[in-house]
């Protein structure tokens, strides 16, 4: 059986310890072990990089836990605004959406733009529009918000002192065929102005995989990691300077650290097999699994075994 694996990210932030509270925190992990295992037994039964990362994310999507699909923030007029995409490294085919509302799975609708679009990327009501025509899943909007993001939505608008939360879910993985795919959604940054689009549908910025180098999923600040094209930028020091996905993380990390200075998590996974989830925050939700080993999933970022 040829190597596989799976990593995952359930978005990477600078926080004060005490504002995530035990039962947050079960709650994170119980999730991360489900799009883990959701992910990982595609490419066990030698299904497609491409099928278990958008299987993936759809548990992170459906996780009222996490920032995105149900459970995203809500930007500064109190509603949801959700933005993805997915790329696969077999082919560079990609697809992404920003700024939709209604649709219950981004991800699958960045799959479905990928697929059965001439387009690869289409944004707000254009995307609606679209999914609508696809018979995507679509849910009213009280099932995206929860008591917790209403909440911290009213403690921006009052401007009541709060970080505003900005995480992502993402995957990357690779398949026993050799092929490499990411995939990556978000409901953006609390409090962010209607129509602010951050880097995870942006194909290099937070998003991007090639067979020949790696795929890479990012999370934190989207202007950032956008200004950095750093998606992109570990693609190229992988390809280029011949770095593994873990070495080619960590000096992503470092770029321009001056112009970039901002929360930074990026997963990533080259075509050798290499895994890598690296950040410069003290949480970053993530996981792996590579072949039959045992599954890995933490919050802090001091915890053991990356
Ligand atoms: N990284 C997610 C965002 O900035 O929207």
């Amino acid at each position: 059986m040829k190597k596989y694996a799976i990593v995952i990210h359930g978005g990477a932030v600078t926080m004060d310890p005490s504002e995530l509270s035990p039962e947050t925190e079960a709650a994170q992990r119980e999730g991360l072990q489900q799009a883990l295992q959701a992910g990982w037994e595609i490419l066990h039964q030698g299904g497609s990089a491409l099928d278990a990362v958008e299987a993936a994310v759809r548990v992170l999507e459906d996780d009222e836990h996490f920032n995105a699909g149900r459970g995203s923030s809500l930007n500064l007029q109190g509603e949801v605004q959700m933005d993805a995409s997915i790329m696969d490294g077999s082919n560079l085919k990609a697809g992404a959406v920003d700024t939709v509302r209604y649709v219950k799975n981004p991800i699958s609708l960045a799959r479905t733009i990928m697929e059965k679009c001439p387009h690869v990327y289409l944004s707000a009501d254009g995307a609606l529009e679209f999914a609508l025509q696809h018979g995507l899943e679509i849910e009213a909007v009280h099932y995206f918000e929860t008591e917790k993001t209403r909440q911290e939505w009213l403690e921006i608008v009052q401007e009541q002192e709060k970080v505003p939360q900005k995480d992502t879910v993402g995957a990357v993985a690779l398949d026993q065929d050799g092929n490499l795919a990411a995939a990556t959604s978000t409901g953006g940054i609390e409090g962010q102005l209607k129509g602010r689009v951050g880097d995870s549908p942006v194909l290099g910025g937070g998003t991007y995989a090639a067979n020949e180098s790696c795929a890479v999923s990012c999370t934190g600040d989207g202007e950032v990691i956008m200004r950095g094209a750093l998606a992109h930028e570990i693609y190229a020091l992988v390809k280029y300077k011949g770095l593994s996905a873990p070495e080619a993380c960590r000096e992503a990390l470092e770029l321009r650290a001056e112009d970039l200075k901002g929360d930074k998590g990026f997963i990533a996974i080259d075509k050798d097999g290499n895994v890598a989830l690296e950040t410069n925050c003290n949480v970053m939700r993530r996981g792996y699994r590579i072949g039959e080993e045992e599954p890995f999933v933490a919050i802090w970022t001091d915890e053991a075994a990356d």
